[in-house]
C-alpha cells in the first residue's frame, strides 16, 4: 500500500448500498429526533459510554466485574480491564471534545485519541516490523505499508478524505475511511480501538447525531470473523459492495437498538419520578432524579455536589431511596454505593436483535 485506496462513487450506485443506505439513514434519524426530546440529554452519556468502552476493549465479565465499572474511580487501584475501559472512555472524550472545538477530525485529534487508548506516547510507526496475522493460525495474512513516509503520507491523505467537500454519502465515507485506516495500521498498536473512535467522530462530525450515542463496537465486535474477512478481501479484490454495505448495516442494527434503549430509559426515569415524588416527596427534586440516571452505581459525595447539601443529608436521603427501594446499598471496598437496579440492567441488557 502506497497511495489511500478510494473506490469510485459509480462503483457504489448499486441497489444492495443504496438500499443499506436508505434503512440506516432512516433509523439515525429517528434516533436523532429521539434524543432531541429527552428533557436530560447530557445525563445519559457517560453510562453509555461505558458500555461503549467495555464492548470495544472486548472485556468479558469473567475478567472484571460490572461493579468494577461502574463504581471505579482514579484513586482505587482498578484491575488492568477496569483500567483499559478508562482509558478507552478517556479517548472517546477527548475525541469528540476536539471535533466539538474544531469541527474537524485533525491529524492531532488521532494522535491523541490513540495515546490516550495505549497511554504512551509512541505515536505514528517508525521503525518496521509489524504485520497482520491470523488469530487462530498465526500466519502472516497483512503486511501494512512499513516506511515511516508512505505512513504519514496515508495519513494526510487519509484526514484529507474524511473532509473532503465531494456527494459521497457520509457513512460510505466512514465505511472507506474506517478500512483505509486499518489497511494503513499507522500504530504498533491501538489501531482497532483508536478506528473504532473515529467512526464515532466521523459521524459526529457529519452532524448525523448531535450526542455521541451511536456504539458500533458491540456489531463489529461480535461480527468480528466477518468483519476481519471483508477487512482483508475487500482490499484484495477491490469490491467494495460488501464491506459498504456490511458496516452501513451495522449502522442501522446499532441505531435500532439504541432507539429501543433510549425509549425504555425515558420510560423507566419518568417512573422513576412518579413513584420518588409520590412515595417520598420531601426529598424528591429533579436534580436527585437526575442523579440517579446519571450514576447508575451513586454515592453520598455525588449527591452532596449535585444537589449542594450536606454530606449528612446526602446521606440521609441515599438511606431513604435505599429503605424504599429506589436503590441498593452496597460497600465496595470502603465505600458505600447505591445502586440504581432497573436502570443498571437496562444498560447491561442491551442486545442488537430486534425485539
Ligand atoms: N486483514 C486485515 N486488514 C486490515 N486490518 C485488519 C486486518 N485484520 C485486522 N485488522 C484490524 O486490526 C485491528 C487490530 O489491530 P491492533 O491490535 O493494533 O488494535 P487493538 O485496538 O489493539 O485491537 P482490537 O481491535 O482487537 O481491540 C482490528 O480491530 C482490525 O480493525
Ligand atoms: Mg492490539
Amino acid at each position: 500500500m502506497t497511495e489511500l485506496d478510494i473506490p469510485s462513487p459509480s462503483s457504489l450506485e448499486v441497489k444492495a448500498v443504496w438500499q443499506s443506505l436508505a434503512e440506516a439513514h432512516r433509523h439515525l434519524a429517528e434516533l436523532k429526533g429521539l434524543c432531541e426530546s429527552l428533557p436530560n440529554r447530557a445525563i445519559l452519556l457517560d453510562t453509555l459510554a461505558i458500555q461503549e468502552a467495555k464492548d470495544s476493549s472486548e472485556i468479558e465479565n469473567i475478567i472484571t466485574t460490572h461493579d468494577e465499572l461502574y463504581a471505579y474511580d482514579q484513586s482505587s487501584s482498578a484491575s488492568p480491564a477496569a483500567k483499559e475501559v478508562q482509558n478507552y472512555i478517556a479517548a472517546l472524550k477527548v475525541g469528540f471534545t476536539d471535533v466539538v472545538n474544531f469541527g474537524l477530525i485533525r491529524m492531532s485529534t488521532i494522535l491523541r485519541v490513540q495515546e490516550e487508548v495505549e497511554q504512551n506516547n509512541a505515536g505514528l510507526r517508525k521503525v518496521p516490523g509489524t504485520v497482520l496475522k491470523n488469530q487462530t493460525t498465526g500466519a502472516v495474512v497483512y503486511e501494512p505499508p512499513q516506511d515511516a513516509v508512505v505512513i504519514e503520507k496515508l495519513m494526510t491523505q487519509l484526514v484529507d478524505f474524511i473532509h473532503a467537500a465531494d456527494e459521497l454519502d457520509p457513512l460510505l465515507r466512514m465505511a472507506i475511511a474506517h478500512h483505509q485506516f486499518e489497511s494503513i495500521h499507522p500504530f504498533y498498536d491501538g489501531n482497532g480501538r483508536t478506528g473504532r473512535i473515529l467512526n464515532l467522530l466521523m459521524l459526529q462530525r457529519e452532524g448525523l447525531l448531535d450526542l455521541p450515542v451511536l456504539y458500533l463496537s458491540r456489531y463489529i465486535t461480535s461480527t468480528k470473523s466477518q468483519y476481519y474477512q471483508l477487512l482483508q478481501s475487500t482490499r484484495e479484490t477491490r469490491d467494495w459492495v460488501g464491506w459498504c454495505v456490511y458496516i452501513v448495516k451495522g449502522v442501522a442494527i446499532t441505531a435500532k437498538s439504541e432507539i429501543r434503549l433510549i425509549k425504555n430509559l425515558r420510560e423507566l426515569m419518568q417512573a422513576t419520578k412518579h413513584r420518588l415524588r409520590n412515595e417520598l416527596p420531601r426529598i424528591y427534586s429533579q436534580e436527585l432524579l437526575n442523579n440517579l440516571f446519571r450514576y447508575p452505581y451513586t454515592k453520598i459525595e455525588f449527591v452532596e455536589k449535585d444537589l449542594g447539601i450536606s454530606r449528612i443529608t446526602a446521606a440521609k436521603h441515599l438511606d431513604a431511596l435505599a429503605a424504599n427501594g429506589f436503590v441498593e446499598k452496597k460497600k465496595i471496598g470502603r465505600t458505600n454505593f447505591y445502586i440504581n437496579r432497573p436502570l443498571f440492567n437496562l444498560l447491561t441488557q442491551i442486545s442488537l436483535n430486534d425485539e
